[in-house]
Formats: C-alpha cells, sequence, structure tokens
C-alpha cells in the first residue's frame, strides 16, 4: 500500500534532474555492493555516455495506470506450486517469443513494450506454439488515444490498463525493433524527448510486409488484473503464461548486474513495467524472474533480472496485469465451403416452406405476403 499512489495516480514527470538523479560515480556503486549482499551493481552503460545521454536513453518510463480492470478471482486449492518456475521451460515451444527482450530506446514507452510482450506470449501459448505474433508496440503507442498523452508522446510514459483494453476493443498489429523492418508497424521512437511520437498512420509503416494494418489486427478477448499476492500472481503465471507488472523505479535500478534486486540507495525516479516469467530461490532469497525492454546489453542477465518475492519489493505485487487473447479462427480454408453449404441449406428451407405456403393458398396471397412483409 505505500505504493498506492504510485500506482493508481501517478503523473509525475521526469522526477529527476539531471544533476541530482545520476551518481555515475563509483561510490555509488560501490555502496550498493558494500550495503547488501542480495545484488550485484555494475555499470552497464557504455564509458562515454554522459548522464545527459544516459537520462535520454533510459530514463523514461513513467506511467499512468487508471484504475478501471478488474480483479480475477484466485483459486489456489489443489495447485502445487513449485519453488522455481520459468515459463520459456513450460512452455519450450514458445521460449523464443518469451525470452526476446526487447528495447525501448528514448521513449518512456515500457507499458507498451511489456503489455504487448505479454499478449505476444499468450497467443503463442493459447495457440500451443502455432501463431508467433510479435505485436507492435509502437500501434500501441501511435493509436491508441486514450493509452497515453498526444502532446508529450514518449515523454510522459502511458497507461498499460488502456493498452489492455485498445487489444480488446481495437486489436494490435504485429511489429518488430526499432528499424528491423519486421512486421506491419516495426517501432520507430529512438530519440525523442519531450517531443511528440509517430503519429497513427492506420496503415503498415514496413513497406515489405504482405498482410494489410486492417487483416493484421489481432485481438484480445479479456483482460484483467491479477489479484495482488504473491500465489496468486505464481498461480496465473503457471497456467496462463507470463504477466505485466508495475513497480517503483528507483535510481540504483539503473545499475543492476546480478542477484536477486532489492531496493539499496537513491531517489525515486518514475514507474516501469516490466514482464514476469517466473521465479525461484537464490542463495535463500525468493525472486521474481522478470525481462526488461532495456535491450539484452543491460545487466548480467542479458536484460533479464531477478527481483525479491513475497515481500511486495517496490509495489511488483501491487498491479499486476494479464489476459487471454482471442484466437482467429482457420478461415482461409474451411470458411468458403461453410458459407456455401449454410446458403444452400437456407435456399433448401426457403422453397420448400414457400411449396407449402402455395399448396395452402394461392399464388396472390404469397405475393401480397411478400408485398405486405416488404
Ligand atoms: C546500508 O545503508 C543504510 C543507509 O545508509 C544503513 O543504515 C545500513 O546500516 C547499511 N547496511 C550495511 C550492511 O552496510
Ligand atoms: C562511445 O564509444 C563507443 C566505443 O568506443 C563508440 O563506438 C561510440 O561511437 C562512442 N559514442 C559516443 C557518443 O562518443
Ligand atoms: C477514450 O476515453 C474516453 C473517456 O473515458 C471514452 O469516452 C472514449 O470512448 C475512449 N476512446 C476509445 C477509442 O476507447
Ligand atoms: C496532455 O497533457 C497536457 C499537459 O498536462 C494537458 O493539458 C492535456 O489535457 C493532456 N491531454 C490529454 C489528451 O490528456
Amino acid at each position: 500500500m505505500r505504493y498506492a499512489f504510485l500506482l493508481y495516480a501517478l503523473t509525475i514527470f521526469s522526477l529527476c534532474e539531471v544533476k541530482k538523479c545520476l551518481y555515475l560515480t563509483k561510490t555509488f556503486i560501490d555502496f550498493i555492493n558494500k550495503n547488501q549482499s542480495s545484488w550485484r551493481a555494475g555499470k552497464f552503460f557504455l564509458e562515454n555516455v554522459t548522464s545527459r545521454n544516459f537520462v535520454h536513453r533510459y530514463h523514461r518510463p513513467v506511467l499512468n495506470v487508471g484504475n478501471e480492470v478488474r480483479v480475477k478471482d484466485c483459486y489456489l486449492e489443489d495447485l502445487h506450486i513449485p519453488d522455481s518456475f520459468d515459463a520459456r521451460k513450460e512452455w519450450p515451444h514458445c521460449a523464443d517469443v518469451i525470452g526476446n527482450i526487447r528495447d525501448q530506446g528514448s521513449c518512456s514507452s515500457c507499458w507498451a513494450f511489456s503489455s504487448t510482450g505479454v499478449m505476444t506470449d499468450r497467443l503463442c501459448i493459447q495457440s500451443e506454439g502455432e501463431v508467433k505474433f510479435q505485436f507492435s508496440p509502437q500501434d500501441i503507442l501511435s493509436c491508441c488515444e486514450n493509452c497515453s498523452n498526444s502532446t508529450y508522446g514518449c515523454a510522459v510514459g502511458g497507461s498499460s490498463d488502456r493498452a489492455w483494453r485498445y487489444w480488446t476493443e481495437s486489436g494490435i498489429v504485429s511489429g518488430g525493433d526499432y528499424d528491423s523492418y519486421q512486421g506491419c508497424v516495426f517501432y520507430q521512437e529512438s530519440e525523442f524527448y519531450l517531443k511528440t511520437k509517430s503519429p497513427c498512420m492506420k496503415s503498415c509503416n514496413n513497406p515489405h510486409y504482405k498482410i494489410s494494418y486492417a487483416e493484421d489486427k489481432h485481438f484480445g478477448s479479456d483482460y484483467y488484473q491479477v489479484k495482488p499476492a504473491e500465489k496468486c500472481i505464481q498461480a496465473e503465471i503457471m497456467s496462463n503464461g507470463p504477466v505485466e507488472a508495475i513497480f517503483a523505479l528507483y535510481e540504483d535500478f539503473y545499475y543492476y548486474k546480478d542477484g536477486v534486486y532489492t531496493y539499496t540507495i537513491g531517489g525515486l525516479v518514475s514507474a516501469h513495467t516490466v514482464k514476469i516469467i517466473g521465479w525461484g530461490v537464490e542463495n535463500g532469497n525468493p525472486y521474481w524472474l522478470a525481462a526488461n525492454s532495456w535491450n539484452c546489453n543491460w545487466g548480467q542477465l542479458k536484460g533479464f533480472f531477478k527481483i525479491r518475492r513475497g515481500v511486495d519489493e517496490c509495489g511488483i505485487e501491487q498491479y499486476v496485469l494479464a489476459g487471454t487473447a482471442r484466437l482467429k479462427t482457420k478461415t482461409s480454408s474451411s470458411s468458403p465451403w461453410l458459407l456455401v453449404a449454410l446458403v444452400s441449406a437456407g435456399i433448401v428451407i426457403a422453397v420448400m416452406a414457400i411449396a407449402l405456403f402455395v399448396k395452402k393458398k394461392s399464388m396472390e396471397s404469397v405475393i401480397n405476403y411478400f408485398r405486405l412483409k416488404s
């Protein structure tokens, strides 16, 4: 509850002044490493990255969540929760999408990345690996008007629950990483700070993509908040796949190298959302295993991190979101025949009905009947 203010009413802009905020110093890192033994800090960005570049590139994940989502019931009877779990191992046919680390660049679009990441994983899991469709963060960023503020675009973050709602109502197209020319709408934001985001074109930005924007839309059928309890979150992940979580981002988190993160030092920067894919215990410390969206060169776990589990570390167990994909029926082959069958059946029934009718009444009354009806 300590983080309730953050989770439900956050409209913090850049709380963090460039000078005050970034301790790109050895002292800061040393302090973290001496003060606790759960995790290790290190410098994982290029040596020549100035604090200003650093801010521009990484310090942007501010979120604004509404409180509009139903809380899903949580039943734990008969459920054995293992000590460790990794969605990549549970669903090996989807391990590549679940383990895909993306890069939000200099845009506060973590909410778009973590929500679409979970959507991508769940569509794959539900379709038993048949549909590997990478949902496009750019599509919600540019086209979901209610998800973020179009005036500030990349600068002020957005709302994860609106992103989930957008998925069920408007669908989301496919889209790969920055400049990747993969999918329908690949990622375009890179260096923008306090600038508007790319406008919504309602068409693919990838000229090589063969499917139209409208046809490429994939929908969710349902979305919900997972009950804020460790076991309910575990049950949800075990049953349905990764989930999206929001937590309070403190300055020390940038320096995560490995181990089980627990807040140690530094000011509150903003909120951040990530994808939780499993859990475990390391040196007696229970943790959530999560995928960040700061590229795979962040940290020593190649873009993943572990964060303390069971104590609502930085509010991470408070506002967990997930949903269900709507699987597209295999229309291409079966549906024309189904249509033909239905139409034929309809004609036969109509002819029979008219024949019966004619038998009873004169042709004239039949004509009158139809005239009156129309
Ligand atoms: C860690 O830092 C806090 C705050 O400065 C201090 O109170 C605490 O004693 C430190 N713990 C260790 C083990 O150094
Ligand atoms: C930083 O250093 C890397 C490696 O030496 C170099 O490739 C890159 O261009 C440098 N970046 C800047 C902004 O100077
Ligand atoms: C955006 O939010 C407003 C206010 O809640 C609502 O009336 C409107 O229908 C929403 N638009 C879309 C496209 O969901
Ligand atoms: C965007 O933010 C500005 C500044 O806070 C605000 O005045 C405006 O109403 C916001 N727009 C929307 C659509 O929320």
